[in-house]
């Protein structure tokens, strides 16, 4: 049997997040967000995360050009925003409009209703393949009470109720 990356990683259980970047032309600012489960904790001091993004994606393009991130880490309650920012750019505009986001204090970009959230600068990026890694340094951050998390495994998202193992 043939398998390819996309087929082994199915297995992986990962977060979902909302992440968000804008750009500024004649002092007007546009917000972009997409649907993303490429969030991994790099290093806790200093505090720095990695995302992976198609390496001709429109998002990382404007994060290239803006240099900050807001990264919103959904609970189960979270899945109807999560399909919405996986959209194409027009119907995530109109995602934007619906979903209430809040510009952050650190660096204005959008923070969505959350589990956990961090705002980030680009601190370094590195091209792997047809994808580019970037690394971000935590500027600000918070968290809820635990809650019942979005998870994307097997091609879908699920919930579950939390029990430790
Ligand atoms: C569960 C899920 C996870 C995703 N994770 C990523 C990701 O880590 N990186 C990425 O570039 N796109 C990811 N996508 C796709 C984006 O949400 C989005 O459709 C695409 O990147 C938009 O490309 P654009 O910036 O060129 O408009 C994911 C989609 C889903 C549904």
């Amino acid at each position: 049997m043939n398998h390819d990356l996309r087929d082994v990683m199915r297995s992986f259980a990962t977060g979902v997040c909302i992440v968000s970047t804008y750009t500024e032309r004649d002092g007007v600012r546009t917000h972009n967000a997409i649907t993303v489960n490429s969030l991994t904790s790099v290093s806790l001091e200093p505090p720095l995360v990695s995302l992976s993004f198609r390496h001709d994606s429109e998002f990382f393009a404007e994060l290239m050009r803006t240099g900050v991130v807001g990264i919103s880490i959904l609970g189960a309650e979270g899945e109807s925003t999560a399909r919405a920012f996986a959209r194409r750019r027009p119907e995530r505009d109109r995602a934007l409009s619906e979903v209430a986001g809040v510009p952050g204090e650190a660096t204005g970009t959008l923070l969505f209703d959350a589990a956990a959230w961090m705002e980030c600068s680009l601190r370094d990026h590195v091209v792997a393949g047809d994808h580019v890694m970037v690394i971000g340094e935590v500027l600000a951050m918070g968290a809820r009470e635990a809650q019942t998390p979005l998870i994307f495994l097997q091609g879908g998202f699920h919930r579950f109720e939390l029990e430790q193992v």
